[in-house]
């Protein structure tokens, strides 16, 4: 593991923790999970005894206290060794943070520290099979039924919903008042009325469990819901907000270790009777490939840092995670391309990779989306 110019030596040794973690313990069956699309269960408990799940919620609910940007170093290491992994790990941040955001201290400790104390999983239900990027468009409805919350509808491509203890659910209490009624919601997975799809069968990140989760008539307490009635659009986007630079660090694993790669077979490969990393061409690529990694890395820090000092950075979460979802997809094509007809099997590394990289343009906010809301921000200014 190279040190990273400016880190302290407490940032190293977290780096270290998570590095040590990817090497010896994910590294070694990432290609069988991917293959099998298997979740990795005990690997996920070992990564909460070592503090790696629930990086950025307070130690007092559970969590590891860190800060975003301490805790994009650590996630870089671990979508290093896996990017599936990492999904998985990340997920249960997301699934929390609307809660740190918009509950009151009683719920903090009844719905995040029993999660986070016990290593339990959560997952964040805003997608829709109808609504996408347009998450002001959902569907799912929440209606009042006296001592209760009644939720109906479905909620699609959801992280960890197979194993997930509890969930994090936006619906609409009024579809009339678009993103302003629209509430969040906690959900015990055992409430009645919940049903869990297949594990999709996906293109890459293959070990992370992605499910529909259908609500029929799934009633819940009323003291389920954070924040007022309508609040759950804006807590939803603040909490994407904070996400998006730790997707960001996913990616920056992602092209690191696709870099890493190329750079070593490069060195490896004879053709023409040479190394084919004494070919200019080839030397140009790695440069480009090395270059976006750092810009990557730089863009995701700076976002964290904002974030960590209690600024707004939207456009600095967008820019950073539209550059290095982006970039990571260039880099692991590139690294396929290196490594030639090799790097076209499951033999090496690098095709799984490229498989991975490309959910980042997709997933917590297309690459698209990502743009949307850069130039929206821009144009205000
Ligand atoms: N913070 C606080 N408030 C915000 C905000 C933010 N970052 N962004 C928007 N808002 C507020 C606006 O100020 C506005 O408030 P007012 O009504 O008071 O003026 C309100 O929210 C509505 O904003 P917009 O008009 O901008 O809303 P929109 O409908 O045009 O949508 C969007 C904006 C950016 C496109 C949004 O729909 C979006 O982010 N879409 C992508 C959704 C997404 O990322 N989904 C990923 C799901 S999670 C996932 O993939 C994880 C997984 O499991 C793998």
């Amino acid at each position: 593991m190279v040190p990273l110019a400016g880190l302290s030596p407490e940032q190293e040794s977290l780096r270290e923790i998570a590095y040590r973690f990817a090497l010896d313990k994910i590294r070694p069956v990432a290609a069988s999970l991917d293959e099998r699309a298997e979740f990795p269960t005990g690997l996920i408990r070992e990564g909460h005894s070592l503090g790696l799940i629930n990086v950025t919620l307070p130690v007092e609910l559970g969590g590891s206290g860190l800060s975003i940007f301490d805790a994009c170093l650590v996630i870089e290491e671990i979508a290093w060794g896996c990017s599936g992994f990492a999904t998985s790990m990340v997920a249960n941040d997301l699934a929390l943070t609307p809660i740190r955001i918009g509950a009151t201290e009683d719920q903090k400790r009844r719905f995040i520290e029993p999660i986070a104390s016990a290593g339990l999983l959560a997952s964040f239900c805003l997608t829709e099979p109808g609504a996408g990027s347009d998450a002001a468009g959902l569907q799912t409805t929440v209606d009042d039924g006296g001592d209760c919350w009644i939720i109906n509808g479905a909620k699609q491509w959801i992280t960890n919903a197979g194993h997930a203890s509890q969930y994090t659910v936006f619906a609409s209490f009024d579809k009339t008042k678009k993103h302003k009624g629209i509430c969040c919601i906690v959900v015990p997975r055992t409430t009645p009325g919940i049903s869990v799809g297949h594990h999709e069968n996906k293109m890459g990140q293959r070990c992370s469990d992605t499910c529909r989760v259908t609500f029929d008539n799934v009633r819940v307490p009323k003291d389920h819901m954070i924040g007022a009635p309508g609040d759950g659009f804006k807590i939803a986007m603040q909490t994407l907000d904070a996400s998006r630079p730790m997707t960001a660090a996913i990616a920056v694993g992602i092209g690191r270790a696709a870099s890493e790669y190329a750079l070593a077979y490069s060195k490896e490969r004879k053709q023409f009777g040479v190394s084919i990393s004494t070919f200019q061409g080839l030397q140009f690529m790695l440069a480009d490939m090395a270059t976006g990694v750092d810009a990557s890395r730089l863009l995701t820090w700076r976002s964290a840092w904002l974030l960590d000092q209690g600024k707004s950075a939207s456009i600095e979460s967008s820019m950073a995670k539209r550059f290095a979802a982006d970039t990571a997809m260039s880099v692991t094509t590139d690294a396929v391309q290196i490594y030639g007809g090799y790097g076209y099997t499951k033999e090496y590394p690098v095709e799984k990779l490229m498989r991975d990289a490309k959910l980042l343009q997709i997933y917590e906010g297309t690459s698209q989306i990502q743009r949307v809301v850069i130039a929206r921000e821009l144009l205000k200014r």
